[in-house]
């Protein structure tokens, strides 16, 4: 099915000046880009996002990092566009990612894992709607 999911290229793969490189992925998957921005979360913001995992003992780690510096977040449209997403980003932890992905390549612990994905149709629909207003989303 036609999907879109929202993704998030986090505040060390921005430092490592490496957006071109994971877009080019995203591209060559056959992922489209139907929003973007750059942003520098509040706290709140990251909180918001992260709410789901505001009980994990990694949350406090996880807001931290999130805010340690911008982020480039897009919302990516193509056929299984949130499975294909997270093969192309590979497992969270990238000791466990295969060889080629976006995490094996880019990322250096599991807080500073390089990207996010959303993990279903539901939270995709969610995620997309907490950063980008409707207007903001352009389906081509
Ligand atoms: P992400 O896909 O952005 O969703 C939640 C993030 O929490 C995850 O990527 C990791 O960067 C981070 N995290 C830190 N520790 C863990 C853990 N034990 N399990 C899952 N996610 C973790």
């Amino acid at each position: 099915a036609l999907e879109r999911t929202l993704s998030i290229i986090k505040p060390d793969a921005v430092a490592k000046n490496v957006v071109g490189e994971i877009y080019a992925r995203f591209e060559k998957a056959g992922l489209k880009v139907v929003a973007a921005k750059m942003k520098h979360l509040s706290r709140k913001e990251a909180e918001g996002f992260y709410a789901v995992h505001s009980e994990r003992p990694f949350f406090n780690a996880l807001v931290e990092f999130m805010i340690s510096g911008p982020v480039m977040i897009q919302a990516l449209q193509g056929e299984n566009a949130i499975l294909k997403n997270r093969e192309l980003m590979g497992a969270t932890n990238p000791k466990d990612a295969a060889p080629g992905t976006i995490r094996a390549d880019f990322a250096d612990s599991i807080d500073a894992n390089a990207v996010h994905g959303s993990d279903a149709a539901e939270t995709a629909a969610v995620e997309i709607a907490y950063f980008f207003a409707a207007t903001e989303v352009f389906p081509r």
